[in-house]
């Protein structure tokens, strides 16, 4: 398979990369296998070296290739009662609405496979090509998630929920002992079913997940650590996402983060999610345990008090991306968290400059040059494709070895030349040829008003899925 155009992603924080006129090839198991400019020699020797009947799809002119989005946290079956009852706090509101839809999937194989498919298919919808879910306690329903996930062509990871010390008597699960012996069940199950996929065609793996430290006996939590290491299996949880979660752990006697790391939870196969109250104490550990923590920035305006410190992450080459939290978070779109999680940056800085009562650029100057807490569109673009991608192990932009996984964007075409009607780029006719400069315009103007109609495609491992 053989491309033609415009290439944009973000390699690292801050950096957009910009490659027009470029050749990328995909290897039939679905890599990258060549990215060069058109008229280079690589790609030319490339082109030559083909059957004369192999002609490069073009894309068309006001169209790029991106990297598709990465959703680190989404609770799968909370997606049956997004958008309710937000306004209740953290732990009421798991016990009023979370646990129970839970239940509900758990319960009916029809309703598991009815909102799987839905939330699958608009997840794919909105440029998300991988996810790192926490699903029910069912190993059936995660099953039913993996098949859909698999036939639909969404990558990610199941995180079939541990939890021994749930607060609803009819749903938890009633021992660490039976606990552990249903995830065993889960990974087995889920292996035997991607066995009959070659390797480079299984999409999804299984994550431990302890749903959070309360619901969590200590036991439990021991024998699921030692799964991991002994399965090779990642781990995800949620780490100091809200005040009155917080102090349920300090009743067992430590801060949250403390309680995970004494268990030997925080590695570099963790993925955390929240880390609201990352403070400067807690940097030097997430960092030196080179934990991955998805930043929620909808979901946190919500459950937690505080803002996730992600200038402060970003600047402590702390490994981050962006995650929905659905339900906590109501939108299943990484393009609404990116905006959310810029505006909650932009906030703080606010917040910082009346506190000092200065203007922001006094702000950063009092702080020490260059000092803002404010983040801009481009870094969290890369905390929605590389940053997301590269904590679990994947690749995240366009270079020769990683995945292709993409979606492809049309800012306008030549039938309508003043936009698509999701964006009207009013000097945007047929015939501009745009440089790096009007790309990045251009793409800042799709980052900020763009919508899923600006979407002409999906790719998941170089296969065409929406
Ligand atoms: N902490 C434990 N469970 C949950 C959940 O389902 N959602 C959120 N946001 N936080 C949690
Ligand atoms: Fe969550």
């Amino acid at each position: 398979q053989l491309f033609v155009g415009t290439f944009i992603d973000t390699p690292s924080a801050g950096e957009l990369r910009i490659r027009s006129d470029h050749l990328l090839a995909i290897s039939p198991e679905g890599y990258i296998s060549h990215l060069a400019p058109l008229h280079s020699d690589s790609s030319q020797l490339l082109l030559s070296s083909l059957p004369t009947s192999t002609i490069p799809t073009e894309i068309p002119p006001h169209s790029f290739f991106l990297p598709s989005f990465t959703d680190l946290h989404l609770h799968a079956p909370q997606y049956l009662f997004n958008g309710t009852g937000l306004d209740l706090p953290l732990l009421e509101w798991l016990e009023r609405y979370a646990y129970k839809a839970e239940e509900r999937i758990d319960g009916s194989r029809e309703l598991a496979e009815r909102v799987y498919e839905r939330l699958v298919r608009r997840l794919l919808d909105n440029g998300t090509g991988c996810v790192s879910f926490f699903g029910s306690i069912g190993v059936e329903s995660n099953l039913i998630l993996a098949k859909k996930m698999q036939e639909l062509g969404l990558r990610g990871f199941i995180g079939k929920l541990s939890m021994d010390q749930s607060p609803r008597p009819t749903y938890g699960e009633s021992s660490a002992s039976s606990s552990l012996q249903s995830i065993a069940q889960f990974l087995d199950s889920l292996e035997s079913y991607l066995s009959t996929y070659p390797s480079h065609e299984r999409l999804v793996q299984p994550i431990i997940t302890p749903r959070f430290i309360p619901v969590c006996s200590d036991e439990l939590l021991v024998g699921l650590q030692k799964l991991a290491k002994q399965r090779d299996v990642r781990i995800q949880s949620h780490m100091c996402e809200g005040r009155d979660q917080m102090d349920m752990v300090m009743k067992r006697g430590k801060r949250d983060h403390e309680y995970w790391d004494e268990l030997g939870f925080l590695g570099p196969k963790t993925l955390q999610a929240h880390v609201t109250y990352l403070d400067e104490e807690m940097i030097p550990l997430v960092k030196d345990r080179q934990v991955t923590m998805a930043h929620c920035p909808l979901s946190n305006a919500y459950l937690s008090e505080k803002q996730f410190p992600l200038r402060e992450a970003i600047d402590n080459s702390l490994s981050v991306g962006l995650g929905t939290d659905i339900a906590g978070g109501y939108s299943p779109s990484i393009q609404t968290q990116m905006r959310q999680a810029v505006i909650i940056s932009r906030m703080r800085e606010g917040a910082r400059c009346e506190s000092m009562n200065c203007s922001f650029a006094e702000s950063a100057h009092k702080e020490g040059a260059g000092n803002h807490l404010k983040v801009d569109w481009k870094e969290s673009l890369y905390l929605a494709t590389r940053g997301g991608k590269k904590g679990m192990g994947l690749g995240g932009c366009f270079e020769v070895g990683m995945e292709f996984d993409a979606q492809l964007i049309e800012l306008a075409n030549k039938d309508t030349p003043t936009g698509t009607g999701a964006l009207d780029l009013f000097d945007l006719t047929s015939d501009t040829k745009l440089d790096d400069d009007s790309w990045t315009e251009n793409l800042e103007r799709w980052w900020c008003v763009g919508d899923e109609r600006n979407r002409k495609g999906m790719w998941v491992q170089g296969r065409k899925v929406a």
